[in-house]
């Protein structure tokens, strides 16, 4: 096993930022882990993983030895007549695992296509098309450097809200997942509520819907209005979708009648759709330096390759003052600053 040391991340994170690290190094089997946390104490250096780097902004230096999983195993642990559970490794591939999943269960469909790694799902509860994948995981297995301790956790200790989990908070920069159990469903029953997917619903009662045609269509959809990672430098949503007081919900949908507003299990608060706000404030397709914000998703920044961390803050506080100063609006970056974590 290699450490690598002084390592170049900036092919590591999809939004191609210039970054170093201290050290890196890959592990193929939990031993392997246990090594480099070994390696990490020795050299006083904290531990943190990264997956594809597909949800980080990275600063020019992160004075840390970066681990990254090599382990890619999918296993079915045990069926019900209801589940499939199935446990696979931190380093598979997102979207390989979305599509293999159907052999063994269903549920995962709607998250086709996102960029990142099994291991980096959990950690913001990745969600799409109605499906958030906390409601799919029976529990996390991972290694808390601090105690030097192989964990587990099951769904609800994981505390999954809206991009959010327990990774971002008590645990951000002490567990490094190794691996994900999924809860599949046996029976094929997608949800199709979102705008695009409704058009499915016919060939759903009719028996003619597959999994693999709802992952084709989810796919398209992405597609179509989301940049390639592989292509265009980019961490997919930049800023998280905002939940504001109804009042105030109401208040500028009566302004704005064709504005998205989104209810919520609590009625005092609504979400708001934060690639409409960009949008209306002017932002969709426009350049800050060699960083926009996409011509199609107003919520996605994109990168010429050439930005700084820098050059993407200051595009995100000039968004984030219109937006503020437009509709009293105050949005939240999505992506993690990746070695600085707070633990709220
Ligand atoms: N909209 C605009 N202009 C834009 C972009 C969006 O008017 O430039 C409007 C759309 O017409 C729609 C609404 O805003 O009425 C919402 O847009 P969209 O359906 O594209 O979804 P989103 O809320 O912008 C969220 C997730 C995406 C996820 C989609 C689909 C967040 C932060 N983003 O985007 O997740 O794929 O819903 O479920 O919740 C990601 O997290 O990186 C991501 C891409």
């Amino acid at each position: 096993m290699l450490i690598e040391s002084n390592a170049d991340l900036s092919r590591l994170n999809t939004f191609c930022l210039q970054c170093t690290a201290s050290q890196f190094g890959r592990f193929s089997s939990v031993a392997e882990l246990l090594e480099l946390w070994r390696a990490s104490e020795a050299s006083n250096l904290p531990m943190l993983p990264l997956g594809r780097g597909s949800n980080v902004l990275c600063p020019e230096h992160v004075e840390a030895l970066i681990v990254q999983s090599a382990m890619t195993n999918v296993r079915l642990q045990r069926s019900t007549e209801q589940h499939a559970y199935v446990a696979v490794d931190a380093g598979v591939c997102w979207h390989d695992w979305v599509v293999a999943s159907r052999e063994y269960g269903f549920g995962l469909e709607n998250l086709a296509l996102i960029p990142g790694t099994v291991g980096a799902a959990p950690v913001q509860n990745i969600g799409a098309y109605g499906v958030e994948v906390g409601e799919l995981i029976e529990s996390v297995e991972f290694f808390q450097p601090s105690t030097g301790q192989l964990r587990r956790l099951n769904a609800s200790e994981c505390r999954f809200g809206y991009r959010d989990s327990i990774f971002k908070r008590e645990l951000a920069g002490d567990a490094i997942i190794y691996r994900v159990v999924f809860r599949l469903e046996r029976q094929f029953a997608p949800e199709l509520s979102y705008g695009p997917l409704k058009e499915l619903e016919d060939g759903l009662r009719s028996g003619q819907l597959t999994p693999a045609a709802l992952v084709e269509r989810v796919v398209e959809i992405r597609a179509s209005k989301l940049p390639d990672p592989d292509k265009t430098p980019n961490v997919g949503s930049f800023f998280k979708n905002p939940v504001v007081p109804a009042a105030l919900a109401n208040q500028l949908q009566q302004q704005y009648p064709t504005m998205p507003v989104y209810p919520l299990a609590d009625p005092e608060h609504c979400k708001l759709a934060a690639g409409w706000l960009i949008d209306q404030a002017g932002w969709k397709g426009k350049w800050l330096g060699p960083v926009a914000m996409h011509c199609q998703q107003a919520l996605v920044m994109v990168s010429d390759g050439s930005a700084s961390l820098a050059d993407v803050w200051k595009l995100a506080a000039a968004v984030q003052d219109s937006v503020r100063q437009q509709f009293a609006v105050m949005l939240e970056p999505e992506p993690q600053l990746f070695g600085s974590y707070s633990r709220s």
